[in-house]
């Protein structure tokens, strides 16, 4: 069993989770489940970013001290992703105490191995607290940084602990330019052209900050500054293997780290440099996914409203939207969402084309062969089956979810097309049992073969399907992909299940 170690980006600690949070997470969810499906052990890593400016901020604007805050948001973030399905297997907050030593005895580490990687310099530029970090000219417009344009930028001069990241910038240009480390290629290009265009050294340390991980050292002037927030956040992924504890080093690195194209610096650059410096091996793949935009915009406190995280699951449940947002969103670039779509998927793709496949099928067995499923041999239909199969294997592979999810629901359609085509009623009603069985087995192999499909996207109601076809209360993860490529569905008791899409009596008013 190889073990494939996954994490995706702490989200901060300063708001409720929105739909892009959602996105990441639902991603990250479904290539969780893509590996256990292979075979893999998965280790599955989220949590929360809970240190810095930012969230100082809100906690003293609510009147209430951060760790308070961060506590209540936590618990609103972790009870999202029980609500969504997320599988993962350990959710790590950076104010446990166990982090804040991993992150001490990192940076201990750097000033052992290379005590020059880290020098006092007086400094002076604009803060961005919504990203968290200082910005160059080209990233300001307006005086506003151009991420966060709702937001002032504060002027900050004052001495702090630098980390030498150019030192850095030959060893980091050529694990950018290794094929498979930064994907997808867009991304890449951008890190390139980042280090081409010059790297600077960074201000590790942050004076007025009270809510962070005290830097381990003092400077010359006997003054202790706090950790800047991304030098305690990025190193989360080490921490949550128990690092510096023994045991670390069979869990660490990680195979995958997926982060947003708007944090694909701090992954490929700072994060690398940083293990680098400290002797420590190096995650072997990142992956930059695209942003989810309401009606063409960037999630925002407005849009975070318009489109509100807990009001799309309720709308459809938590398969609809986690299929939503997967196959509407190419998962490597940006892609729009709004309401109208979220329901037009939820009619045509879940209820009209999965949902009423599943219950015809299974209604017909249970009508001509008393829920039994036949024994036949192949059709065409399981020749596209084997070919949706593959091609779903080499786009999961590939991290490209929307297409994995195009073949899934390819073969959902030629499902749906072969019933009408073979008109098992006719079948049925001439007395032509040898082709009636073909189609019904032809059609119980495939509603195996998308149980499996469907489940990094739709775990519910994949479950529910493999149930209802008589395979068991659940799915078995690390079995299912052979079943996927040779369904074994032969003698079968299925039974009939209730609508796994069902349409509401009256459809929910759109919001605006
Ligand atoms: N705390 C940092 C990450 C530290 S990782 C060591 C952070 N937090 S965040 O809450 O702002 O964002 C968390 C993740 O959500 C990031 O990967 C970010 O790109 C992603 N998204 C936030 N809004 C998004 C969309 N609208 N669409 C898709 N993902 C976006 O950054």
């Amino acid at each position: 069993m190889s073990r494939f170690y996954l994490t995706t980006a702490i989200d901060y600690a300063n708001g409720d989770p929105h739909v892009g949070h959602a996105y990441e997470r639902i991603g990250a969810d479904a290539i969780a489940r893509w590996r256990r499906l292979r075979g893999d052990d998965v280790q599955f890593l989220i949590g929360m970013d809970e240190h810095g400016q930012k969230v100082a901020q809100v906690a003293e604007a609510e009147g209430v001290t951060p760790q308070e805050l961060t506590d209540r948001i936590a618990a609103t973030f972790q009870a999202t992703w029980d609500r969504l399905g997320i599988t993962y297997d350990r959710f790590i907050r950076t104010t446990e105490a166990p982090h804040k030593a991993g992150v001490r005895a990192l940076i201990e580490r750097i000033y052992e191995r290379n005590p020059d990687d880290f020098y006092e310099q007086a400094y002076e530029g604009w803060y961005c607290v919504g990203c968290e970090q200082f910005k160059r000219d080209t990233e300001i417009a307006d005086g506003r940084c151009l991420i966060h344009t709702n937001r002032t930028l504060e002027r900050k001069t004052e001495r702090n602990w630098f980390f030498r990241l150019t030192r850095y910038t030959d060893f980091l240009r050529q694990l950018n330019r290794r094929p498979g480390f930064l994907e997808p290629e867009t991304r890449r290009n951008e890190i390139l052209a980042l280090i081409e265009s010059g790297l600077e050294d960074i201000s590790v340390t942050r004076a007025s900050l009270a809510w962070g991980i005290p830097w381990p050292r003092p400077l010359s002037t006997g003054e202790t500054q706090a950790t800047w927030v991304w030098f305690d956040a990025l190193p989360n992924y080490l921490t949550a293997t128990g690092f510096p504890e023994p045991g670390w080093e069979t869990r660490w690195p990680a195979q995958l780290h997926i982060v947003g194209k708007d944090i694909t610096r701090l992954h490929c650059a700072i994060w690398p440099a940083m293990l680098q410096s400290a002797g420590l091996p190096l995650p072997a793949r990142v992956w930059a996914h695209g942003f989810a935009l309401f009606k063409g915009e960037k999630v925002s406190k407005s849009s975070g409203v318009a489109f509100d995280l807990d009001a799309a699951i309720a709308r459809h449940g938590s398969d609809a939207l986690r299929y939503f947002l997967l196959r509407e969103i190419p998962w490597d670039t940006d892609g729009s969402y709004t309401w109208e779509r979220f329901d037009e998927r939820y009619t045509a793709d879940l209820a009209d084309a999965f949902g009423n496949l599943a219950s015809r099928v299974l209604a017909m067995l249970a009508r001509y062969r008393g829920g039994v499923v036949p024994d036949a041999a192949e059709t065409e239909l399981d020749r596209s089956g084997a070919d949706a199969v593959h091609r779903y294997g080499e786009a999961m592979d590939a991290l490209l979810l929307h297409r994995g999810a195009a073949a899934a629901w390819d073969l959902v359609s030629a499902a749906n097309v072969y019933v009408d085509r073979r008109a098992p009623w006719t079948q049925a009603k001439t007395g032509d049992a040898a082709g009636l069985d073909a189609t019904l087995a032809a059609l119980a192999r495939t509603l195996e073969r998308l149980a499996v499909l469907t489940w990094p996207f739709i775990p519910e109601a994949a479950t529910k399907l493999w149930t209802g076809l008589g395979l068991g209360d659940a799915i078995p993860v690390a079995a299912a992909w052979e079943r996927a490529l040779a369904p074994q569905v032969a003698g079968l008791q299925t039974s009939r299940i209730p609508a796994l899409f069902p349409k509401p009596e009256t459809p929910a008013a759109t919001p605006p």
